[in-house]
C-alpha cells in the first residue's frame, strides 16, 4: 500500500538520483518526482529508472523536471541539492554557495509544497536544515535533518565487521553535528542486547569512533571527485519511510532543540520519534559528563557556522 501520494527529491544529482531509485523500489508514494536545473538530467534519471519497473517491479510513477511546480502538492520533500565536499574540504566549506539554493528552494516550497514534511541533507547539513526551516516558516517537526542515520550506519559497519556479526544485530547512535565533533554514544551501542563496551577492547571501539568521525571524508578522499551517496541514500529512504508508513521510529536525525539536551534554537543530531507527521518528539537521553561535553562543543560547532549564515546578505 502507498503511504504518500508524492514525495519530490531536489537535486538530480548522485544522492538525488540514487534515492530516488531507492524510494521508487520501495514504493512508498504513488508519483516521485525528480528535480534539478540541469535540463536533461532529472527527465533522463528519471526515465531510467520508472524503465526498471517491470523487473524490479515497482508501481511507483517517476518523472523528472527543471521547473519548481514539480513540488506542488508534495507530501514529502527531500532537500538534497548543492555541491559535495571534494579532497581537503570541510562540510562547512559548502555553506555560502549551498546556502543560496536552500534558500530558493525553500521558498519554493512554502508556495508550493505548504504542508510538506521536509528532510534536508544538504551540507553543512545541521545549518542547512536550520536555514530551510527558517526561510520556509514551517514548524519545526516539519523540518528536520539527515545526519546521524548515516553516521550511525557507518558506526554500526565498523563493529559489525570487526566482530564478523550481522550489521542489522548492532544498534546504536551517533550524535551531535554531522561533521568532525559528532559524538558516537558507546553507553547506547548494543550487539543484539549485549552493550559493546562488553564486546570490544578500548582500544578497538577508540580506533572505531575515529573512523566514524571521519567516515564521509574518508569517502570523499576514495572518490576524489565528490562524496558518498549509496550509504546517504539509504539512510535518507529509511527516514521516507518512517514518514511514508506512520512507524514512529526511534532514530537519530537533525532536530530543532528548545531546550532539550539543555540546548536551545539550534538543530542537531538527537534521538527523534519519527512518523506521518515528521517529528513526533526528541527523546531526552542521560549523557555522561564526557558525553554532555562532547555534545555541547558539537553544538558550539553548529553554532560557529550559524554565525557565518547570520552575516551573508540575504
Ligand atoms: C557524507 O558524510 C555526504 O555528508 C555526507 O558522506
Amino acid at each position: 500500500m502507498s503511504g504518500l501520494n508524492k514525495i519530490v527529491v531536489l537535486g538530480a544529482g548522485n544522492i538525488g538520483g540514487t534515492l530516488a531509485q531507492r524510494l521508487a523500489e520501495a514504493d512508498l508514494a504513488r508519483e516521485v518526482v525528480l528535480i534539478d536545473i540541469i535540463d536533461g538530467l532529472p527527465q533522463g534519471k528519471a526515465l531510467d529508472i520508472q524503465e526498471s519497473a517491470p523487473i524490479v517491479p515497482f508501481a511507483t510513477r517517476i518523472t523528472g523536471t527543471t521547473s519548481l511546480d514539480g513540488l506542488a502538492g508534495a507530501d514529502v520533500v527531500v532537500e538534497t541539492a548543492g555541491l559535495a565536499r571534494k579532497p581537503g574540504m570541510s562540510r562547512s566549506d559548502l555553506l555560502e554557495k549551498n546556502a543560496g539554493i536552500v534558500k530558493s528552494h525553500a521558498e519554493a516550497v512554502r508556495q508550493k509544497a505548504p504542508n510538506a514534511v521536509c528532510v534536508v541533507v544538504t551540507n553543512p547539513v545541521d545549518v542547512m536544515t536550520y536555514y530551510f526551516r527558517k526561510v520556509s516558516g514551517f514548524p519545526s517537526h516539519r523540518v528536520f535533518g539527515e545526519s546521524g542515520t548515516l553516521d550511525t550506519a557507518r558506526f554500526r559497519w565498523f563493529v559489525a565487521d570487526e566482530l564478523h556479526v550481522a550489521p542489522r544485530d548492532v544498534t546504536g547512535f551517533v550524535l551531535g553535528t554531522h561533521g568532525d565533533t559528532m559524538v558516537p554514544l558507546l553507553s547506547l551501542t548494543s550487539v543484539a542486547g549485549v552493550p559493546l563496551t562488553r564486546l570490544l577492547a578500548a582500544d578497538k571501539l577508540a580506533a572505531i569512533v575515529e573512523r566514524t568521525k571521519k567516515g564521509g571524508g574518508e569517502i570523499v578522499n576514495l572518490l576524489k571527485m565528490g562524496s558518498a551517496y549509496y550509504a546517504p541514500a539509504a539512510s535518507q529512504a529509511e527516514l521516507v519511510r518512517a514518514i511514508a508508513k506512520d512507524e514512529h521510529r526511534l532514530i537519530p536525525a537533525s532536530a530543532y532543540l528548545d531546550g532539550e539536551f539543555g540546548e536551545k534554537d539550534v538543530y542537531i543530531g538527537v534521538p527523534i520519534v519519527l512518523g506521518r507527521n515528521g517529528v513526533e518528539r526528541v527523546v531526552p537521553v542521560e549523557l555522561s559528563e564526557a558525553e554532555r561535553a562532547a555534545f555541547h562543543a558539537s553544538v558550539e560547532a553548529v553554532r560557529a557556522d550559524l554565525a557565518i549564515l547570520a552575516k551573508l546578505p540575504s
